[in-house]
Parts: C-alpha cells; sequence; structure tokens
C-alpha cells in the first residue's frame, strides 16, 4: 500500500521546499502538482487562447499531454513530449496557471493523473486541492500557510538573489491577489480540509515545518 501526504496552501508558505525535503528523509516521491497545471498554462500562453475563454481552454486540454517523471530525485514536467521546467516559473505563467485552473476540463485532466500517481507511489504531494479532492483519503493532511507580509518577502529575496529586479510591495499585492483567485474559484477552491492539520511557517524554520509533519507520520 502507498502512503500518501497531502501539503495545500497559499503561493509562498514554502509548501514545495518542505515537501522535497520530507520526500528525500521519507524516500517518498515528491508530486509538485502546481507544476502540472504551469505545463497547462504555458500551453495556453503559447497558443494565444485567452485566459478568460473558457471554452476554448476546455476544448485545447485534449491536444495537451502533460507527464512527469524524474531526474536524479528533481520531478521533469514534459509538455507534448518537451522539458518544460525551465519555463513554467514566470510570473506571466504563474498568473495564466491561476486563471486556467478554474476551468473544470483542466482539473479533470490533472486530478487523473495526480491520484494515478498516488496510488502507484507513496508520495508527498503539494497543491491547493490535494487533500479536499484529490486525495481525501490520504494518511497526513497538511495545511501550511504563512503571512501574505513573509512570504511576499520570501519571494522578494529569491528573485534578488538571481539578480531579478523586483519591487515588495507589487510581489505582495500579486501574492494577495492569487490567494483570493485560488480561495474564490468555483471548483476545488484552495480551503484547509476539515481533518488537516494547520501549521502556519512565518516564524518557523523549513527543518521544523519538515520535522513538526514527518512526526504527524508516527
Ligand atoms: O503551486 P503553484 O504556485 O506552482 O501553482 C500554480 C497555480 O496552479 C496556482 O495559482 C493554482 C493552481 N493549482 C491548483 O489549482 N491546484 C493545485 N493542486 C496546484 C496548483
Amino acid at each position: 500500500m502507498s502512503y500518501n501526504i497531502a501539503i495545500d496552501g497559499p503561493a509562498g508558505a514554502g509548501k514545495s521546499t518542505i515537501a522535497k525535503l520530507i520526500a528525500k528523509k521519507k524516500g517518498f516521491v515528491y508530486v509538485d502538482t502546481g507544476a502540472m497545471y504551469r505545463a497547462m498554462a504555458l500551453y495556453f500562453l503559447e497558443e494565444g487562447i485567452s485566459a478568460d475563454d473558457s471554452e476554448k481552454i476546455a476544448a485545447a486540454t485534449d491536444h495537451v499531454d502533460v507527464t512527469i517523471s524524474y531526474e536524479n530525485g528533481e520531478q521533469v514536467v514534459w509538455l507534448n513530449g518537451r522539458n518544460v521546467n525551465g519555463l513554467i516559473r514566470t510570473e506571466e505563467v504563474s498568473k495564466m496557471a491561476s486563471k486556467s485552473s478554474t476551468n473544470g476540463a483542466v482539473r479533470k485532466k490533472l486530478v487523473e493523473l495526480q491520484q494515478a500517481l498516488a496510488q502507484k507511489e507513496s508520495v508527498v504531494m503539494d497543491g491547493r486541492d490535494i487533500g479536499t479532492c484529490v486525495l481525501p483519503n490520504a494518511d497526513v493532511k497538511v495545511y501550511l500557510t504563512a503571512s501574505s507580509h513573509v512570504r511576499a518577502v520570501r519571494r522578494y529575496e529569491e528573485l534578488k538573489a538571481k539578480g531579478e529586479a523586483c519591487d515588495l510591495d507589487v510581489i505582495e499585492k500579486d501574492i494577495i491577489d492569487r490567494d483570493y483567485q485560488d480561495m474564490h474559484r468555483e471548483l476545488s477552491p484552495l480551503k484547509q480540509a476539515d481533518d488537516a492539520v494547520l501549521l502556519d511557517s512565518s516564524d518557523m524554520t523549513i527543518e521544523q515545518v519538515a520535522d513538526a509533519i514527518i512526526k504527524m507520520c508516527d
């Protein structure tokens, strides 16, 4: 039987860093579901499909094949046979992913893929609807959050380290907008599952959060 850990929460709460660390410590597979929504979003952007054209987006999902594989423990996302890892972390893709992930056809396709993965392997899966929709029977469910200011500062430091120009106020506003969009959509909105444990990482280190989650597996 596979063992499933579900981690949900808003953008920038530290989900992926923590999920990766737990996966390494437990010898599980890390599944980044946001990357799948991002790959789909990249396709819509490349095809010039508007985020507001839900019919075109739904029809286009028939032509999109998103799969994942693992290279040296890192998840690689393939869009129609092309490795798109290097293309899906831009602000443009973030915004499109937040919008196109409201589409039922997009969600159905990706949720099926995620459920199949979790059935086959023990996984640490992060996203927005993992505990509520994708893996309702997960062994451990965590809702990981942090204040929007702390999340914006983390993102700001990340971009600054890469030498990219950025403005803290703009980043915080984008984070608040994206939270609103993710929490208020009709389908599978971001929310804490009734049986999920709430963790606020604002004043915790990565190690402290990972250790707290690993303890829940005992
Ligand atoms: O986790 P992320 O920032 O890479 O996710 C990008 C977008 O994808 C996010 O704004 C909402 C959407 N998403 C989703 O709807 N459901 C998931 N399980 C994961 C991401």
